[in-house]
């Protein structure tokens, strides 16, 4: 499978003596123990006595980079500033087109030198793809050399692979309809299970009108393509979990809104975005299969684009779901729980340990937490609690919302068992009632629709697709396999 093109990471016992350095410092490090002249010691001391955090020195035969690692109390909040420092960084990297560089971590503690090669690989994505120059857009940076005796061939292994996932999941989202629809989604889930060691089986329209998947099939009757249905597994013979974790992924490839066509001026901009759950879910599978994990893992992506064809769903439809609920259908811009209903209550069939959905779902989760947080829900405390971790580890953070039961009276019908909107107020929470409704296990919901996507740069979250959940999901069941 071909991704956008990503530095490798690996560890050296001593940085080569021409290649950019970037030495990872505390602000007391005593600087004569660097190989630099006197005077360049002197510069860098008194940018440091300045308060400066990132140093350049021209050496009349390298650069020299200086990261004044700033002390922090709360860890997770020092790991996020390497982060944005190793942004900085790259700003530097492609300025000066280095295909190599070295960090050289001289930090009493652990985790800096990795949250800062993470920063800088993730800092180095592009979608170049469709230029035609793209060669001469594309970034220098090719290699990024460690030396540190805190991080261990694992952990280089661990963030090569989550970065290569993170990659694949903004490529996904990056792709536009023109290049991905419903049937180019499941192939590319295909490759990636090819490249990372799952199994993937595709279900075709035929197949998806066999099970009687009506949400699916509603939302995807205005389009001129066909719909598809991923199923991904990986089941290694040294898992330690018996019932499988369910991931399932929002695969909208794009989302006009359908005859209730998206009210807003430049509402519809980004949204090829809206498969970004789904691009999560292969990025999460990907990296879970490269790195082995011994957890038993399946992944769903139920997948059309969402438009106003001659046949589309209308306003007022009345729809039979894959497990016979009757849904009133008000409004066709909620096409995203449609799909993802079915998706869920297929997931049952697996008799899962936990099902966790992502999806772009809600213009009101970007409300309620802007583009910096996840907005969650679910019905099993443990496990909230335990993503609530790893989203302060890995600055993926989340929120949780209610699901009270009074938020339930809002998506009453009057005329089938329930209807798919909820009226003007606390949107994010009754499309995770809807969810629920589909749901009998264990289940967390992820509304990402702030964080997939940004129209503007953020730092090594970049501009366009983020990847988000990636992460955020890498290191929640990394912490699995160590309980
Ligand atoms: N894909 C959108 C949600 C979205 C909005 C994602 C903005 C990213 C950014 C979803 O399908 C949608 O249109 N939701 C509607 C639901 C409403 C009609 C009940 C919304 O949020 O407006
Ligand atoms: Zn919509
Ligand atoms: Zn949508």
């Amino acid at each position: 499978m071909i991704i956008s093109k990503i530095p490798v990471l690996s560890k050296i016992p001593k940085a080569a003596v021409d290649e950019p350095v970037i030495y990872l410092i505390a602000p007391h490090f005593d600087l004569s123990q660097l190989s630099m002249t006197k005077p360049e010691t002197a510069y860098a001391k008194s940018c440091i006595d300045n308060e400066d955090k990132l140093i350049s020195v021209n050496s009349y035969y390298k650069w020299i980079y200086i990261v004044v690692v700033s002390e922090h109390n709360d860890k997770a909040t020092l790991y996020e500033t390497m982060r944005n420092q190793a942004f900085e960084l790259c700003q530097q990297v492609i300025k000066n087109k280095f295909t190599c560089v070295n960090i050289v971590d001289l930090y009493s503690e652990e985790g800096i030198a990795a949250a800062f090669a993470e920063g800088l690989i993730l800092s180095a994505y592009k979608f170049n793809k469709y230029f035609g120059d793209k060669e001469k857009k594309e970034i220098s940076l090719t290699t990024v050399h460690v030396v540190s005796n805190k991080l261990t061939d694992m952990d280089v292994e661990k963030l090569n692979i989550v970065c290569s996932s993170v990659y694949v999941a903004r490529d996904i989202v990056n792709e536009p309809l023109s290049h991905l629809n419903a049937h180019k989604l499941a192939v590319t889930i295909q490759e990636a299970g090819k490249a990372a060691g799952f199994e993937v089986e595709v279900f075709d329209k035929q197949r998806i009108e066999a099970l009687r998947m009506g949400g699916l099939l509603a939302v995807n009757r205005g389009s001129v393509d066909p719909p598809s249905f991923s199923i991904m597994t990986y089941k290694p013979a040294n898992a330690i979990n018996e019932k499988p974790y369910v991931i399932v992924g929002k695969g909208i490839v794009f989302d006009t809104g359908g005859l209730s066509l998206k009210p807003t001026q430049g509402s519809m901009d980004s949204m090829k975005s809206d498969k970004a759950g789904a691009a999560a879910a292969v990025g999460i599978l990907y990296a879970i299969a490269k790195a082995a994990l011994p957890l038993y893992v399946i992944g769903l992506v139920p997948a059309t684009d969402n438009r106003p064809g001659e046949n589309a769903y209308a306003p007022q439809d009345i729809i039979t779901m894959y497990d016979g609920t009757t849904v009133e259908v008000l409004n066709t811009d909620a096409e995203g729980r449609m799909i993802l209903a079915d998706a869920l209550a297929y997931a049952n069939k697996y008799n899962p340990e936990l099902v966790i959905d992502l999806a772009t779902l809600t213009g009101a989760a970007v409300v309620a937490v802007g583009t910096i947080a996840i907005a969650a829900m679910g019905n099993n405390k443990e496990a909230i609690s335990e993503l609530h971790i790893s989203g302060m580890q890995t600055r993926e953070r989340i929120v949780e919302l209610p699901l009270w039961e009074e938020y339930g009276e809002q998506i009453k019908s009057d005329f089938a068992d329930i209807k798919n909107v909820g009226g003007r107020w606390a949107g994010s929470i009754t499309a995770g009632k809807f969810l629920e409704h589909f749901t009998n296990y264990p289940w967390i919901h992820l509304d990402i629709a702030g964080t997939a996507y940004l129209d503007s740069i953020d730092k090594y979250r970049g501009k366009a697709g983020t990847g988000s959940g990636v992460r955020l999901l890498f290191d929640f069941f990394t912490r699995k396999c160590a309980e």
